[in-house]
């Protein structure tokens, strides 16, 4: 993790967005080009403010540019019932001074990636609109990015919305995902089983929150309301954060151990399974294999970012 690394992170804070912001501030190497915001955990205007107001309490003054405010095609539900109706656990902070940029996500997305042509990566963690609109504009887009991660997809079919085999940010908008699937040549995919296989110990976490660095009291903050979720309806004993493994993996991708490369699909008719990413294991469609999917992260190092994110511990 010694080379510069250049972010444009795309986001719906979101308690476990939230992490992942932390993850990247904490990393010296890293310059996070643009925040991207798009509407999924809550509506635009919460995942917006919350984004500015997590930038406040990390000191950091990168541009903020919302996007797009609904799915593509079908309205879908939120996850207020999980992150709180603000998004950040309800805890009623004073917002941010700053007001976001003017310009549109996908607009910006696509001037950064003139910008910094070949340099940025682009880390998705939330529903897929933005990335949908901007490669609609411009199909050129992953010629000037240098890697795609997602957050997203359930790819043997345990999800965890209503619809059983559905994972939330591609089942918010599945339009965009397929967009996004079909039209990206190769992303790196952290997905809702690879999350549940990467769980740290409850305890341990409840541990580092309790650092009086200003980091993990924010969190400590804003995770309550998802931390007494997690214990009343999983019995958890291990604590699972999408996105901040999905950041692990874009921070520090030597730490994966292993991958699946395979095509991957979007379902978007099924009445049972719209938003289900279709995998095809046995290569047996003959389609280029577009994903690289997440199979095991190496624990110690996705707990060291973790440690980092909350202050416990310093970066080399
Ligand atoms: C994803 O859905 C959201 O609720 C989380 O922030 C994460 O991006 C997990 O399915
Ligand atoms: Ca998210």
């Amino acid at each position: 993790m010694s080379t510069r690394q250049h972010l444009l992170i795309d986001t719906d804070p979101g308690v476990d967005d939230a992490l992942a912001l932390l993850m990247a501030y904490a990393q010296p190497q890293v310059t996070v080009a643009a925040l991207t915001i798009a509407a999924g955990n809550v509506g635009l205007a919460a995942t917006t403010r919350n984004a500015l107001k997590l930038l406040e309490v990390i000191g950091a003054d990168t541009p903020v540019f919302a996007g797009a405010g609904l799915p593509l095609v079908r309205p879908a539900m939120d996850a207020a019932f999980v992150h709180g109706e603000d998004g950040f656990g309800n805890i009623g902070y004073t917002p941010a001074q700053r007001l976001p940029d003017a310009e549109p996500a996908a607009l910006a997305m696509l001037r950064l990636s003139h910008e910094l042509a070949g340099e940025l990566t682009f880390v998705m963690l939330g529903p897929l609109t933005n990335l949908a609109l901007a490669l609609s504009l411009d199909p050129s887009l992953p010629t000037r990015v240098k890697r795609l991660v997602i957050m997203g997809g359930a790819v043997t079919g345990c999800g965890n919305v209503q619809r059983i085999p559905v994972e939330f940010n591609i089942g918010f908008d599945p339009e965009a995902a397929h967009i996004v699937c079909s039209r990206w040549p190769r992303f790196d995919l952290i997905d809702w089983e690879a999350t549940m296989a990467h769980g740290v110990d409850f305890a341990r976490v409840e541990h580092w929150l309790a650092n009086p660095h200003p980091h993990a009291a924010f969190y400590r903050a804003i995770s309550r309301k998802t931390r007494d979720w997690m214990r009343a309806t999983r019995h958890a004993s291990h604590w699972h954060a999408a996105d901040a493994l999905a950041m692990a993996v874009a921070l520090a991708p030597e730490n994966a151990e292993t991958w699946a490369e395979r095509p991957l699909a979007v379902e978007l008719d099924g009445s049972l399974s719209r938003g289900a990413t279709i995998v095809d294991w046995w290569q047996r469609s003959g389609a280029p294999a577009n994903a690289r999917i997440l199979q095991s992260y190496r624990l110690p190092a996705f707990e060291r970012l973790l440690q980092m994110a909350l202050g416990v511990a310093a970066a080399e």
